[in-house]
């Protein structure tokens, strides 16, 4: 993957790790209109994205981002099919740290696909820029992505008290970090 500028990525199982690029929004669209309910619950943009200028503001956000700092948001297909993604933050230059996030069709959970993703993820953005930290933020009551960060071995650093907001309430959200050492330690081990 490291070696691939155009970036795509197999990670078994007909799954497929992909940049994701302007050109995607019409599927994009059809993935967010069929999963709205779902990812909405969580993500502020599943209940945004509505047109496909939305999709097209939104991938655009993420193809700049890649311009300005090397690192992509990538969809997942799975057979073809757009299942999900992952994305990361801005840089913060001056610490080296960056914040990941991630979803799926609910189809597609169940089996590991975010999982491997966001583990291919950060061996990309761990072993090519120098990265000293990710972030992984969750909302308290999100189980399902608390256990994607715990799966992964991020360190949980505490509560960040009303840090956020879904469905106009503030939520307290869970914070959990991965350093560049660390990963490299887990990632020796397997
Ligand atoms: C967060 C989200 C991506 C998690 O999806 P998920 O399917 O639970 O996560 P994974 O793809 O890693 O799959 C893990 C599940 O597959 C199971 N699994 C099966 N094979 C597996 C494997 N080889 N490796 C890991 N897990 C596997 C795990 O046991 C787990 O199931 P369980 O929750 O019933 O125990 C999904 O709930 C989602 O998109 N939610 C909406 C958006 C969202 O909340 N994003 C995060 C915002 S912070």
């Amino acid at each position: 993957m490291r070696e691939n500028l155009l970036f795509k990525h197999d990670l078994g199982d007909g799954a497929e790790l992909r940049i994701l690029e302007v050109r995607h929004a019409g599927e994009f669209l059809r993935f967010v209109d069929e999963n709205r309910a779902y990812l909405g619950r969580w993500l502020r943009w599943g209940e945004e994205i509505k047109t496909l200028e939305d999709t097209e503001a939104f991938l655009r956000r993420g193809a700049t981002q890649y311009v300005e700092d090397g690192l992509p948001w990538m969809g997942l297909w799975l057979e073809g099919k757009m299942v999900g993604g992952v994305l990361f933050f801005p840089i913060e230059a001056r610490t080296m740290a960056t914040e990941v996030g991630y979803w799926l069709g609910e189809a597609a959970t169940g089996r590991g696909l975010v999982t491997r993703a966001v583990k291919e993820a950060l061996d990309y953005a761990f072993g090519t820029h120098g990265l000293h930290r990710i972030a992984l933020v969750a909302e308290v009551s999100n189980e399902k992505s608390i256990a994607v960060a715990r799966r992964l071995g991020f360190t949980e650093e505490g509560v960040r008290r009303a840090a956020g907001t879904n469905a106009g309430r503030y939520v307290d959200m869970l914070s959990f970090s991965m350093l560049a050492e660390e990963w490299a330690q887990r990632t020796s081990e397997k």
